[in-house]
C-alpha cells in the first residue's frame, strides 16, 4: 500500500511562530555570509551559527539530528550537501561554499541555505549560483501562483525548478535529495522533487510550509555519499551549489519565512499580505 502522506497544516498563528524561527536562520546565515573569506574554517562558521541561534533562544535543529554533530552543513566546491564543518577545512580564494542552517524556536523550525563565493570565483561559477537561486525562486513563485489559483499541485514546484535550471544552461540537477515539508519538525511530508512533470502530487493548500532546495552541478548530476555517512559529493568532481528557503503557503500568496524581506524583492505581489510592508525610510 502506498505511504499515506501526513501533511501538517499550520494555522496563521503557527506560521507566525515559524516566521520567528525563520528569521533566526536568516540572521545566522547573514552573519556567516559576512564572515566567509580566505583563511576562515568551516568550523568557525559553525561556531557563529550556533552562537547566533542560541542567543536568539533557539536550538540548532541539525545538531543531534540522526547523530549529526554540528549546527550547519558547509559544502565546499564538489561537496553538494551535508558536509560536516571542520577546523581543518579552511576556505581559499575561488571556493564556493553552500551553508545550510536550521533553527528550532519554541518547537517550530526554519531551514535555509545560501551559497557564498570566497573572494573572486570563476565567472561560470557565478552563473551556477545564479541558476540555483533563480530556480529556487521559480519554485517558490510556482507555489504562490498555485496558492492563488487554488489549483496548484506539488510537482508544479518541481517542474518550475527544473525548467528554470534547463533554461539557465547545461547543469546537472541532483536527484534523490530535495525539499520537504517543515513545521513542528524539520523534515516532514511531502518530499519536494527538483525535477518532474507538473500537475501531480498533493494540492497546494494554505497552511502548508515547504523547504524548497535545488541542488545543481557544473557537470553530471550523479552524486555519492562519503564514508562519514553524511557528505554528499559529485561523482565527476564538478562544483555543486545548494540554496534553500522555507516558505509558507497562505491564501493570497506565499511567505518566505527565512528571507528577511519575506520574499518581496524576488516575488513582488506574489508575496502574502501577511508580511508587513516595510516602513518608508
Ligand atoms: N537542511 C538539510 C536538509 O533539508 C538538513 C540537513 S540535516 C543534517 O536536507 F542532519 F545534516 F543536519
Ligand atoms: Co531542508
Amino acid at each position: 500500500m502506498a505511504h499515506q502522506l501526513e501533511i501538517e497544516l499550520k494555522t496563521p498563528e503557527q506560521i507566525g511562530l515559524m516566521r520567528r524561527a525563520g528569521l533566526v536562520v536568516a540572521d545566522a546565515l547573514e552573519r556567516m555570509r559576512a564572515a566567509v573569506g580566505p583563511g576562515v574554517s568551516t568550523a568557525e562558521l559553525d561556531r557563529i551559527a550556533e552562537e547566533t541561534i542560541r542567543a536568539a533562544g533557539a536550538v540548532p535543529s541539525f545538531k543531534g539530528y540522526h547523530g549529526y554533530p554540528a549546527s550547519i552543513c558547509s559544502s565546499v566546491n564538489d561537496q553538494v550537501v551535508h558536509a560536516i564543518p571542520s577546523p581543518r577545512q579552511v576556505l581559499r580564494e575561488g571556493d564556493l561554499i553552500s551553508i545550510d542552517c536550521g533553527a528550532d524556536l519554541d518547537g517550530w523550525h526554519g531551514d535555509a541555505a545560501i551559497t557564498v563565493a570566497v573572494g573572486e570565483v570563476r565567472p561560470d561559477l557565478r552563473g551556477l549560483v545564479r541558476a540555483a537561486e533563480d530556480a529556487m525562486w521559480a519554485g517558490i513563485a510556482a507555489a504562490a501562483r498555485g496558492a492563488r489559483s487554488g489549483k496548484g499541485r506539488l510537482t508544479d514546484i518541481s517542474f518550475a525548478i527544473q525548467s528554470s535550471i534547463r533554461k539557465a544552461g547545461r547543469y546537472g540537477i541532483v536527484e534523490g535529495y530535495g525539499g520537504h515539508g517543515i513545521g513542528s519538525a524539520m523534515h516532514q511530508d511531502p518530499f519536494v522533487q527538483n525535477t518532474g512533470r507538473p500537475g501531480k502530487g498533493v494540492s497546494l493548500r494554505p497552511g502548508m510550509a515547504l523547504a524548497i532546495e535545488p541542488m545543481i552541478t557544473r557537470g553530471r548530476p550523479k552524486v555519492a555519499e562519503l564514508d562519514d555517512g553524511w557528505t554528499v559529493v559529485t561523482l565527476d568532481g564538478s562544483v555543486a551549489v545548494h540554496v534553500e528557503h522555507t516558505m509558507a503557503i497562505c491564501d493570497d500568496g506565499v511567505w518566505v519565512l527565512t528571507a528577511h524581506d519575506g520574499g518581496r524583492s524576488r516575488l513582488g505581489e506574489l508575496i502574502t499580505a501577511r508580511e508587513p510592508v516595510p516602513a518608508a525610510e
